[in-house]
């Protein structure tokens, strides 16, 4: 995989997969060949090594069915390839021709509501859908023989974003392939009926082409039936995926991947996903309303780091400046890119690349922003864009690629129970895993702990802490873990709504909360959701009091916190109580719990906490997992750390300044820093406003 020096005159700029992967999707047939060439000019200007090619050429490619047209896109690799810039070569079935739509109409996507889905635009075919299968497979195959062995060609690129903008279809050969997956799964009818409960509202089957696909019903669809929809969604979308990829294993030795959104996506089970590709990838934009967006960025960058497996993974797709599908796009802040970008290897991406690197003049996203801008090379995003070559040119230098990130917490995610909860009929449409997610990693990241994400049957046993803040659904596996994990000297920290429901969405015999109860010492006698607006307070006690007499936060006074939209009516059994309801619907009940288990303890909250309330609640748990906050630095300062695998021990610190004000870090153990322009580092720095320093430190 090392990059050819022949066609490298400057190894520091163009370092291939080997070093930090510099580019952005490259979309040349939108565009006469003279530009060609001024492009790779450009690329290698602004320190580009990797464009991503192909993606929407299917019908450049095969015009016709069976006829393929690669002059174009030989001419291509070969240009790139005499300029230095190595190709991730995209599979471009993310977007059928016209005459697949035209030969294979049955093809189409049909959406839950019964809409047939027309083309004139992108978004693949039904993925259970033979016809579309064998067009995958035939294209797939045509580009894997030519290009397999091009000396270009660095990574596969198969797809674009699967399940985005479609992850589940409801035609004929989707409903056909339901079936077979369901007999695969449990074996007879007998056993989809009782994982289903069909016994519930008569809706028993006893053949099994009785099953319908889970479309739109009268009143609610079986949740247990929807549930196992989305799974076996995402494992048929997966199966176009594992089809393409073997055709391209067996024409090249390249690395195949294809671009996760791993927040963005929700119907994806990436945990099974991640271990199909040879490079975790990733796609991330903005939030333009939220000003604060950079905390998202960091949880998707962490979270994709963590589906990788702590191995370095290629931030694919993310935007110079504003987007064009937002209600206000709004345009990047000077810098801003760079922090964006920054963030992202801090917590772990060994590539940075943009969608995309010339500005589309036509078509849906004329007006998205591009690494070069519709305004040329003379405008701010491109001298930002060559800037932010020249920084990762001398973070691979310094040896920054293929380095860990340490974390010592990590935040239960898991998908299955997402789409579980996601389905109707809560106790609380104010209950969501993502708003529960967020809040506690956003008082992390503020507290500069850096966390990983882990899914509840996984080894637990390396972190201090592990935070289940919205496990509405655990396996009897998961609950087992966890409990394991505890009894071994973990911490365990578990907000409302978890352990509810096993892997059907069935309530355990014996109650709400029956899958944590041994772990929590506690029963949940019933929910208690509340109005919309309405919130009571908490009084603290034992440890929970003190880190609230501790707190440098005004808003806590006298050890009473605010609460919200959920409570439980407990029935504690071996749990001491570390908070009571003052009002409320429990007046005096048991708010916030921690139960010893063998070496560890759990604690429960069974209220939404937010802001400084949780901040309080998370210094308790803090304090008794060993783990340590930086609240002594602004909040919006950003501090990771990448940690060299070889023997010099190491360490590359991300100063990362999203605030207007200078903040002076201090290290005693600084040795250099490593942005370009930045000055040589003594034992304390003080990062200018909006900047990103990296400093190497000795551990
Ligand atoms: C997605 C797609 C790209 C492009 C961008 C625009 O991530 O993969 O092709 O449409 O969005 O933000």
């Amino acid at each position: 995989m090392r990059f050819d020096p022949r066609f490298c005159p400057n190894a520091t700029r163009v370092l291939g997969l080997d070093a930090i992967t510099y580019g952005g999707d490259y979309n040349p047939e939108q565009w006469p060949r003279e530009i060609w060439h001024e492009d790779v000019e450009l690329m290698v200007r602004a320190g580009v090594n990797m464009v991503s090619v192909g993606i929407w050429s299917w019908a450049k490619l095969e015009p016709r069915e069976g006829e393929f047209d690669f002059e174009w896109l030989d001419y291509l690799l070969d240009l790139l390839h005499k300029g230095g810039i190595r190709v991730d070569l995209a599979t471009p079935t993310a977007a059928p021709p016209a005459w697949f739509y035209k030969n294979y109409p049955q093809a189409r996507v049909v959406t839950r509501d019964g809409t047939v889905l027309t083309n004139a635009s992108r978004g693949m075919a039904a993925p259970s859908s033979p016809d579309y299968q064998r067009a995958c497979a035939n294209v797939t195959r045509a580009l894997a023989q030519r290009y397999g062995n091009h000396p270009a060609v660095a990574m596969w690129h198969v797809h674009n974003e699967y399940g985005a903008p479609v992850s589940d279809s409801y035609d004929n050969a989707s409903r056909d392939a339901w079936r077979i997956w369901l007999a695969q799964r449990y074996l007879t009818l007998d056993g989809v009926n009782e994982a289903w409960g069909t016994s519930f509202w008569g809706q028993t089957y006893y053949e099994w082409d009785e099953i319908p696909v889970p479309a739109i019903s009268a009143t609610v669809t079986n949740p247990s039936m929807r549930l196992d929809y989305a799974r076996f969604s995402s494992d048929a979308v997966l199966g176009c995926y594992l089809q393409e990829r073997d055709i391209i294993k067996e024409h090249s030795a390249a690395p195949v991947t294809t671009n996760f959104m791993a927040l963005n996506c929700p119907s994806m089970d990436l945990w099974a996903w991640a271990q199909e590709v040879d490079i975790v990838s990733n796609d991330y934009y903005l939030e333009a309303a939220d000003p604060r967006g950079h905390i998202k960025l960091a949880l998707d960058s962490d979270l994709t780091r963590s589906i990788a497996r702590g191995k370095p993974w290629i931030l694919l797709e993310h935007s110079t400046s504003g987007v064009n599908w937002q209600d206000r796009n709004v345009a990047k802040k000077p810098k801003e890119m760079a922090r964006n970008s920054l963030s992202s290897v801090a917590r772990g991406a060994d590539g940075i690349m943009f969608f995309q690197w010339r500005a589309a003049r036509f078509g849906a996203e004329k007006f998205h922003s591009a690494m070069l801008p519709h305004a040329g090379v003379r405008s701010r995003v491109f001298r930002e864009v060559c800037d932010l070559g020249a920084a990762l040119g001398e973070l691979s230098q310094a040896g920054v690629a293929g380095s860990s990130v340490p974390a010592e917490v990590a935040l239960l995610w898991d998908w299955e129970s997402f789409w579980a909860q996601d389905l109707e009929w809560r106790p609380s449409i104010d209950a969501q895993h993502r708003e529960r997610t967020l809040a506690f990693y956003t008082q992390l990241w503020e507290d500069k702990v850096t966390v990983d994400f882990a899914y509840p049957e996984q080894d637990l046993s390396a972190y201090k802490l592990v935070i289940a803040p919205a496990s509405y659904l655990l396996t009897d596996a998961g609950a087992a873990n966890l409990a394991d994990y505890v009894r071994g000297g973990g911490k365990l920290a578990v907000s409302f709504f978890s352990g509810v429901v096993n892997e059907n969405d069935t309530v355990r015999h014996g109650g709400l909360g029956a899958a944590l109860e041994d772990v929590l010492g506690l029963r949940i006698d019933e929910f208690l959701p509340l109005r919309s607006g309405d919130s009571y307070t908490l009084l603290a006690e034992g440890k929970l009091a003190d880190a609230c007499v501790a707190s440098v936060d005004a808003r806590i006074v006298g050890g009473k916190l605010r609460g919200d939209v959920w409570a439980d009516d407990l029935d504690v059994q071996t749990a001491e109580i570390m908070a009571r309801y003052l009002d409320g619907p429990k007046p005096d009940g048991a708010a916030i719990t921690r139960n010893l288990l063998g070496q560890g303890a759990a604690w429960y909250v069974s209220s939404r906490l937010v802001g400084a309330d949780l901040a309080a609640f998370l210094d308790a748990v803090y304090l008794d997992a060993g783990v340590s906050p930086r609240r002594d630095l602004p909040a919006d300062f950003e501090i990771v750390t990448r940690a060299s695998r070889d023997e010099s021990g190491d360490r590359f610190t991300f100063l990362i300044n999203h605030t207007e004000q200078v903040v002076d870090y201090v290290s005693g153990t600084i040795v250099e820093n490593l942005i370009p322009g930045g000055e040589q580092a003594s034992a304390a720095v003080a990062v200018p406003p909006g900047e990103v320093w990296v400093v190497r430190e000795h551990a």
